[in-house]
């Protein structure tokens, strides 16, 4: 029986993920070993590796359908950002990047609203997935999140949007490019700006005065999986303009499967917190800030 429930996976995958030519499912065959390699060696370089056309075409028009049917639900939210996303420290020069402020205007289709077809929820919880970015970002075990609304949504942004500068609290991000707009929403990044040791605040703050020198572009294509260690890589989405939109599925993965978000945090991003929220709040290890 559950030899048949995971043929039956693997077909209805196949036909999500371009399977062919990237074997994911079968982590020993050789292209799969090289791919990871790739990867690994990309991301240590660079911060981010790009898979070309990873989604197959007809699966990736259902997510943008999907996208559509519930564009009606997006949870649109603002807010002004420093690179760090902490608060204003009134103790630094104004001038200081902690005190440089960019506004955010995004938006969130949460993954509760996912349709029980969705191309996109059975990308995520194939198993197959969760090891193969396990192996690429060198973190193992690697779970799903538990987080009813963030675990897996779709990112919106549309004209006049912008998402500013910043750097990433969580180690890791993949996510999935599900239409591009006619202009702008371009995915920019310095890497190896910062090291644990130097926060490199001179040139953060040459870059968010509009410097270029050490600006590079990512190209996200629809259907590419991108895999993205931002935590020392600044970076941003250039403003979208014009029609269309900047769509990109956020499959997140986590090491802690009980964890979910704080309520302040999922009601800021998702427009609402769930009995979940305050339930294994009061349940955290530690008392940090998030
Ligand atoms: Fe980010």
């Amino acid at each position: 029986m559950t030899r048949t429930i995971a043929k039956h996976d693997n077909l209805r995958l196949a036909d999500i993920v371009d399977l062919e030519r990237y074997p994911i499912d079968d982590l020993e065959h050789p292209r799969t070993r090289e791919l990871i390699a790739r990867c690994r060696e990309q991301l240590d370089e660079t911060g981010c590796s790009v898979l070309p056309d990873f989604i197959r075409p007809a699966s990736l028009a259902r997510m943008k359908a999907e996208a559509y049917r519930l564009h009606s639900k997006v949870y649109w939210s603002e807010q002004s950002h420093n690179p760090y996303m902490t608060r204003d420290d009134a103790t630094l020069p104004e001038d200081h990047p902690k005190r440089t402020f960019q506004r955010r205007t995004s938006g969130f289709i949460n993954s509760d609203l996912l349709e029980h077809s969705s191309d996109l929820r059975a990308l995520y919880d194939w198993h197959a997935m969760t090891q193969f970015v396990g192996e690429c970002v060198g973190v193992w075990p690697l779970y799903t999140w538990a987080d009813p609304l963030a675990r897996c949504p779709y990112a919106v942004m549309e004209d006049g949007h912008y998402f500013p500068w910043h750097f990433d609290g969580n180690e890791f991000t993949v996510s999935v490019s599900v239409e591009q707009p006619q202009e702008g929403g371009v995915f920019e990044y310095v890497p190896n700006m910062r090291t644990l040791d130097d926060e490199n605040y001179d040139q953060v703050s040459r870059t968010l005065k509009g410097d270029r020198s050490q600006v590079q572009e990512l190209v996200w294509r629809p259907g590419a999986l991108q895999l993205f260690k931002g935590r020392f890589a600044l970076h941003r989405v250039t403003a979208v303009r014009g029609k269309g939109a900047w769509i990109t599925a956020l499959p997140t993965y986590v090491l802690d499967p009980e964890s979910v978000n704080r309520p302040e945090r999922s009601k800021q991003f998702y427009g609402k917190a769930l009995p979940i929220h305050f339930e294994r709040e009061t349940r955290r290890p530690d008392t940090l800030t998030d």
